[in-house]
């Protein structure tokens, strides 16, 4: 072979791992479960909180927020629309409803709603292929032990560094393909 066509073979081949390995790493499936995952060396605080599944939990007529239990449900998954993070309940019975972080100034965590009467939607959600981003989460997630009888999840701002409620465990929310 000439120089000149290993030269082109070796250009070939690390352009075609440079530009298919990232598009593919940060391809979101088109149906996933997200999945807590407590952040690695940190304490999990409160109830466990390794594991869960987020939901919308009900909290009344087409309002949910968001929160976190042990079942997955078949019927129930997010998907991601451009930047846009729906959730989707019983092969859209309910839903697709967009989730949305509420965005109260000066607090160190906002909730975060899942429901038919969110105003509007959100962009800014993002993945890296393994657990989910969101430009309104800039310190990523927590769980907390909260007014429901599940975890409810939080995003954290990073406001002035604010200690979290002791019963709050930081996590990744992972995203696991709907089979
Ligand atoms: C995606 O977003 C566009 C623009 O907001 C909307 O018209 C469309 O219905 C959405 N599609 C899904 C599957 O959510
Ligand atoms: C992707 O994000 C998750 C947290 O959401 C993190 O644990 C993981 O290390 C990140 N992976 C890469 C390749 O950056």
């Amino acid at each position: 072979m000439h120089l000149s066509t290993i030269l082109a073979s070796v250009v070939l081949t690390i352009a075609s791992l440079t530009t298919a390995q990232p598009l593919e790493v940060r391809q979101a499936p088109d149906r996933f479960y997200l999945q807590t995952q407590v952040v690695p060396g940190i304490n999990d605080c409160g109830s466990n909180k390794q594991g869960l599944y987020v939901y919308s939990y009900h909290t009344g007529a087409g309002l949910g927020v968001a929160a976190a239990s042990a079942d997955s449900s078949d019927d129930s998954w997010f998907y991601l629309n451009g930047t846009q993070l729906m959730w989707t309940y019983e092969g859209n019975t309910i839903g697709p409803w967009p989730v949305v972080v509420s965005s109260y100034p000066y607090q160190a965590f906002n909730p975060i709603s899942i429901s038919i009467a969110s105003a509007g939607s959100q962009e800014g959600y993002s993945t890296n292929g393994t657990g989910l981003q969101s430009t309104a989460a800039g310190g990523g997630w927590i769980a907390c032990d909260w007014w429901f009888t599940a975890p409810q999840i939080f995003a954290v701002t990073g406001y002035r560094n604010t200690p979290l409620p002791t019963s709050c465990s930081k996590v990744n929310l992972i995203l696991v393909p709907v089979a």
